[in-house]
């Protein structure tokens, strides 16, 4: 078992260079079926959603070739239309990306409905939708796989997402690249991966205008070409160690971001009272660890608002601030699992529904904790780092899927903490 060992208390210092967005190269990847010459993707964080992605390309014929840490060649010139296998795609939320541009390619795909975190229901009806539209038959069988077809070939054609839906918004477009005519998806997610996918596929010769509004048009092509490209920063993982230095208190700067894809969350951390300064590519945060953070309200929302995937870390901060928050969870049914875990560390908060309340308190002490799930188990680094003593992190796969060399990136601004794999977890547990 593999657990994060956490000495907390102190505060933080430096610069943490932020790796490529996980959920850009998470469409990326599979857009390569798409194209039959080599693409190189440049950026690609070394993050396990990103090698299981890879494994399941592999899989299915996908030659690929790493030039280095960052950066692959992909040619899926020779791939089969493979089923993929449930194993391989069940802890991973984006495999559902496989079924557009499988139908892309192929006209036909046959992938395991997806994992990923555990949030409460997450159907993806809006994607069937999508392709419904564009001429495929698609159904599910009853041991949970996708099986979509379009025999005649897709046909563009508009499609209103009834839910403003990320990964809906990027299937559709995968699906439509290659199909005959104009798609137009309305009501689109306007999130800054979906402009990313977008201009990859534009970058092999795709027609794709409107991605960053809720109106994108696709107007299909014949063929697209192998090309060059570098995926954006990711926003989530720059959030998160901004709000982490807010937490601990200190100076972190992260680096190499795109500061406009960060503004929802540094207006809440300017309002919690941290001092946010922004240069072209790098935002500081900087904070006494003496002062309060302010009470806020915080709601998730699609972007451009506040995003869903830092609402676990605000839990942290404000847990505590110096009064009442109000936490609204405004895309998924069950995403506050970790606020257990905050409590058996002090914290003081109640959740009901979509709503958490957090009395702040001025302290959080260390206690053994579980990360129920990727930002979650973020969330209780930052908790671990900012209560003074050991507190001990189990189920750290979830954090390994999500952000590259993490421990490495946390001890470089002055962090206590290190990965161990430890053959009882219990033993650990006790001494806490
Ligand atoms: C993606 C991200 C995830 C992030 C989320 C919201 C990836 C791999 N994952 O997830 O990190 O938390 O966006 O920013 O990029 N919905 C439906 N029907 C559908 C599709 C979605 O009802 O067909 C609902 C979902 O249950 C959820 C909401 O729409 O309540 C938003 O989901 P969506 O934007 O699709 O999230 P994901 O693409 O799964």
């Amino acid at each position: 078992m593999e657990q994060y060992i956490i000495n907390g208390g102190c505060e933080l210092h430096g610069s943490v260079p932020i790796s490529g967005a996980k959920n850009a190269a998470l469409g990326i990847l599979p857009a390569v079926f798409l194209c039959q010459d080599t693409c190189r993707i440049e950026n690609l964080p070394q993050i396990s959603d990103v090698h299981n992605m890879l494994d399941i390309l592999s899989s299915m014929g996908a030659h690929i070739r790493y030039l280095n840490k960052n950066a692959v060649e992909i040619n899926t010139a020779h791939a089969q239309n493979l089923p993929t296998p449930y194993e391989m795609v069940r802890r991973l939320r984006a495999s559902y990306y496989l079924i557009g541009a499988l139908l892309g390619r192929f006209g036909k795909a046959e992938v395991a409905l997806p994992g990923g975190c555990d949030f409460g229901f997450r159907p993806i009806d809006q994607h069937i939708k999508g392709f419904e539209a564009l001429g495929a038959t698609v159904q599910i069988t009853e041991g949970g796989i996708v099986q979509a077809e379009a025999k005649e070939g897709l046909v563009g054609d508009s499609v209103y997402l009834d839910v403003v839906s990320v990964g809906a918004t990027m299937n559709i477009m995968l699906a439509a690249v290659l199909a005959k005519g104009q798609t137009v998806i309305e009501n689109a997610a306007r999130e800054p991966h979906i402009v990313d996918l977008a201009n990859f596929l534009n970058t092999m010769g795709a027609d794709i205008t409107g991605a960053g509004t809720d109106v994108i048009k696709i107007r299909g092509v014949e063929r697209l070409r192998g090309c060059t490209y570098s995926i954006i920063p990711d926003q989530i993982e720059a959030g998160t160690y901004l709000a982490l230095a807010t937490a601990t208190g200190g100076e972190v700067t992260v680096t190499g971001v795109i500061p406009k894809h960060l503004e929802s969350i540094t207006a809440k951390l300017s309002e919690m009272g941290a001092e946010v300064i922004e240069e072209d590519d790098s935002v500081t945060v900087r904070r006494s660890k003496n002062e309060r953070l302010h009470r806020i309200n915080v709601k998730t929302q699609p972007y451009p608002g506040f995003p869903t995937d830092m609402q676990p870390q605000f839990g942290v901060l404000l847990s505590l601030a110096d009064g009442t928050s109000i936490l609204t969870e405004g895309i998924y049914d069950n995403r506050f699992k970790y606020v257990n875990e905050l409590r058996r560390m002090g914290a003081v908060a109640t959740v009901d529904g979509r709503i958490a309340v957090f009395e702040g308190v001025e302290h959080l002490s260390p206690a053994p904790v579980r990360a129920p799930d990727l930002r979650a188990g973020a969330a209780l680094i930052m908790a671990g780092l900012v209560a003074e003593g050991i507190t001990v992190i189990d189920e750290v796969r979830y954090v390994e899927r999500g952000y590259e060399d993490i421990v490495k990136k946390l001890r470089a601004i002055g962090a206590d903490i290190r990965l161990v794999s430890h053959p009882d977890g219990e033993m650990l547990e006790r001494a806490n």
